[in-house]
């Protein structure tokens, strides 16, 4: 179809500047597949594009940082460039406070978590009325699905299978920007994995902030690892992984499935967020150390070889120098294979905020380097172990980092990084571990 030169986004070209988690990346996708279906088209030069959207995330004030300053920057771009329309959504656009900064910035759309299936007519209407439109809804409607979406190329594709959180961890924001969980429907879930292994995707990454209680509140009695078994009989998808699991709700059942199921990736991120139980008590986690250990090694005895993963936060309000210690031995203790780690920091509506006895940033950042030096140490002792091994890996296209090379991953989530034909790409091959670094290892084919 010709598009009418009175088509106000018929030749529009879109950015989208994504921030945050995985859920993100994933919502991301689904305003690719708005814009596309508006008729823009997607351009990697920001400077060239008509749209630009920022998708942002709250978790941590560094977060935010980082997109008040591109955002300077791209006001700076519309000064010379009027015409431009900057849309900004996602976890920063749920905040009220957040909102009224903007409203001094100047944006042209904000809209929220809950409603990104408006976002066309939101263009549409800043774009006819030549003036700024903020909508964000407060709170979630009905789950919209079978939203269009413009994937990112590759061999891995993102599925939701639930929204929001209702846990409330006292450091967390996102139960306020994402609202109360509700999972998707089984069978809406498992189109979703038939159409994307059309697609010719090989592996899925099953997203929730608390994959373990997925199916609270459906009608069906389901629960997660119900659901992993009915995703395993998805053809083409050969991969399963799954992100994140709380450590309060993990069942014995999801741990044997897990174990069982050959499509499921030996790999679980199970945050562990402190090691000290007052710590962990005040951050409203429901579980113990106690409790962690237990779990953890449940974990490794019931599935081989696995590979355990967290998030830690350090500097938490009242963190004492005997609660961080309590940290750093419950990582000596698990052994992660790998750790996300974090200063605590402090966001404005969630409990532990308004906390007296805030640490000062540099005793933080000192635990932060204290804990990394340790966690590091963990992860190049666990790769070192893999040296000489066989592992099967997915090989997923040139390495950034060496680009006559090819990165692929093993079912543990690690990287490894070998010389072969493009023609493997795609594919699931057999490599021996000949060096070993503490975030890569590299190999060769067997
Ligand atoms: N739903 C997931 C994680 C969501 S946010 C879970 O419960 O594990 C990702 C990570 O960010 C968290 O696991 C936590 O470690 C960290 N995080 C969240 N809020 C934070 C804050 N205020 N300061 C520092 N880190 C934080
Ligand atoms: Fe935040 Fe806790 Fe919910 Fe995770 S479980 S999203 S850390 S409130
Ligand atoms: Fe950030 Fe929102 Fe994800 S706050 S971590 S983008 S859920």
């Amino acid at each position: 179809m010709q598009v009418s030169s009175t088509d106000l986004y018929g030749s529009s070209k879109y950015h989208i500047l994504t921030y945050g988690c995985q859920m993100n990346v994933r919502d991301s996708e689904i305003m690719a597949g708005l814009l596309e279906g508006m008729g823009c088209t997607a351009t990697d030069k920001v400077e060239d594009a008509d749209i630009i959207l920022f998708n942002t995330c709250s978790v941590r004030h560094s977060a935010e940082n980082k997109v008040y300053g591109k955002l300077g920057e791209i006001t700076g771009l519309k000064r010379k460039k009027p015409e431009t329309l900057i849309a900004f959504g996602g976890c920063m656009a749920q905040l009220p406070e957040v909102r009224e900064k903007l409203k001094k910035i100047g944006v042209d759309v904000v809209f929220g978590t809950h409603n990104i299936h408006e976002l066309p007519y939101l263009i549409k209407e800043a774009k006819s009325q030549k003036h700024s439109v903020y909508r964000v809804w407060d709170q979630e409607g009905t789950v919209v699905d079978a939203m269009p979406s413009r994937r990112r190329p590759g061999l891995s594709a993102y599925v939701n299978i639930m929204y929001g959180c209702n846990n409330f961890c006292s450091y967390c924001i996102v139960p306020f920007t994402r609202g109360r969980e509700r999972s998707r429907q089984p069978e809406d879930i498992v189109k979703e994995l038939e159409e994307i292994a059309a697609l010719g995707y090989r592996e899925v990454n099953l997203l929730g902030q608390n994959v373990n209680s997925y199916g609270r509140g459906l009608e069906k009695e389901i629960d997660f690892a119900d659901l992993l078994e009915m995703a395993s009989d998805v053809e083409g998808i050969e991969r399963i992984r799954f992100t994140t699991s709380h450590p309060k709700d993990m069942s014995d059942k999801l741990i044997e499935a897990v174990a069982v199921l050959p499509k499921v990736c030996e790999h679980i991120h199970v945050p562990l967020q402190a090691g000290s139980n007052d710590i962990l008590r005040r951050m409203n986690r429901n579980y113990t150390r106690e409790h962690y250990l237990e779990l953890t090694n449940k974990i490794r005895q019931q599935i081989p070889g696995v590979a355990i993963t967290s998030d830690l936060i350090v500097g938490f309000p009242g963190e004492s120098e005997e609660d961080f210690l309590d940290t750093l031995d419950m990582v000596k203790k698990v052994r992660f294979e790998a750790a996300f780690t974090f200063m605590y920091s402090p966001r404005s509506g969630t409990r532990a905020a308004s906390w007296e006895e805030q640490l000062e940033l540099e005793e933080k950042k000192e635990r932060l380097q204290r804990l990394n030096q340790v966690q590091y140490q963990i992860a190049t002792e666990i790769n070192q172990s893999m040296q000489g091994a066989i592992k099967e890996v997915m090989v997923e296209g040139p390495s950034k980092t060496n680009p006559e090379k090819l990165t692929s991953r093993t079912r543990t989530n690690h990287i490894v990084i070998f010389s072969g034909s493009k023609d493997l790409i795609g594919k699931l091959i057999n490599v021996r571990i000949t060096e070993t670094r503490t975030f890569s290892l590299f190999g060769e084919v067997v």
